[in-house]
């Protein structure tokens, strides 16, 4: 791959959406060592159920998961620590026709990282950590040799972090590179009642709005710029329009703020804000229907918790 012109791509990617209106941030900016580290600390802070909630079902059905797909390849895309990805590992192993797992992530060191935790705990498995972007690079799935169906996995709730129509071409993307017979299995957060979701992004301690303002420093460290973290707001809301959290960073008073490796000059009225991340909710229907459409056929079954606060959805191309 030519990285030059990866990073460009990202570069032009991010001025387009800073100087665009309303300004927003593609999520990757959230995810530098500081962001994932942030990120790892939100999923053990009471209000966020969305982690444990995942485990407890992947811990509950990874067995008939490993049965139904018989999978000889699981790619985890967005893997991060890969951390919940252990107990399916487990059922897969005992299961007996797991060969390779590819875990692919935009963070290097946490994938590494990872694919260096599963290669101790799986010796029997192919660990193969791939560095990548999941909104680039996913014809590159096609280059995975297997000798037996592949299990493409989203976990964690991370399809809420798209805008619809990256969620559409994302899904697509994934129906055209997949074999018919191949599965997805992606995680999604139900929608609940609001003051629940509210909390889950706007913890008491703090994290979630470290997390937040983490994305501008992490801006201003790659792009030389001095964007003035301490002086925006953070504000999460409930979009019920939408059916989605968004989390948004208010300049208090005017601000302007270069970045001089994007060659950019920003100018923000006071009360103007910058949506850092929105992370829409599901009925689990909704996304069926969505993974109808990419080509996949969505009934072959939906995991949830008792509470229906969380759900994996499984499908296979058609
Ligand atoms: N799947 C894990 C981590 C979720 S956090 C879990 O369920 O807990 C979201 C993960 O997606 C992070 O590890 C982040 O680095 C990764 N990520 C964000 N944008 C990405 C992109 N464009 N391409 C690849 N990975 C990305
Ligand atoms: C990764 N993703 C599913 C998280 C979410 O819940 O949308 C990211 C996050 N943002 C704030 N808290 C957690």
């Amino acid at each position: 791959m030519d990285v030059t012109r990866q990073l460009d791509e990202t570069a032009r990617e991010l001025r387009d959406a800073l100087t665009r209106l309303p300004r927003t941030l593609p999520p990757r900016w959230l995810y530098d060592d500081r962001g994932s580290e942030l990120f790892s600390r939100i999923t053990g802070v009471p209000e966020y159920y969305q982690t444990e909630t995942e485990r407890q079902i992947l811990a509950d059905h990874s067995a008939a998961i490993a049965e139904i797909t018989e999978a000889t390849t699981v790619i985890e895309l967005g893997s991060g620590t890969s951390d919940k990805t252990r107990t399916l590992l487990d059922a897969f192993t005992a299961h007996g026709l797991i060969e390779r797992f590819v875990p692919l992530d935009v963070s290097e060191q946490t994938v590494l990282d990872a694919g260096e935790m599963l290669s101790e705990r799986h010796p029997d498995i192919e660990i193969s950590p791939v560095v990548g972007d999941f909104t680039r690079h996913l014809h590159r799935l096609g280059e995975v040799a297997s000798s037996g169906p592949k299990l493409v996995m989203f976990l964690g709730g991370t399809i809420g972090n798209f805008y619809v129509e990256e969620r559409r071409a994302f899904l697509g993307a994934l129906g055209d590179v997949l074999a018919p017979g191949d599965w997805v299995l992606i995680g999604l957060d139900q929608i609940k009642a609001v003051d629940r979701l509210i909390a889950a992004y706007d913890d008491d301690q703090g994290v979630t709005e470290a997390f937040i303002r983490n994305a501008l420093t992490n801006i201003n460290a790659t792009y030389d710029g001095n964007l003035d973290v301490g002086n925006f707001g953070y504000v999460p809301f409930w979009d019920g329009r939408q059916e989605r959290i968004d989390m948004r960073l208010r300049a208090e008073e005017p601000m302007h703020a270069r970045l001089e490796g994007l060659d950019l000059d920003l100018d923000l009225g006071a009360g103007e804000e910058i949506r850092v991340e929105i992370s829409s909710k599901f009925r689990p229907e909704r996304l069926a229907a969505e993974l109808h459409e990419a080509g996949f056929d969505a009934s072959r079954g939906v995991f949830a918790d008792d509470d229906d606060d969380f759900a994996l959805l499984l499908a296979q191309r058609r």
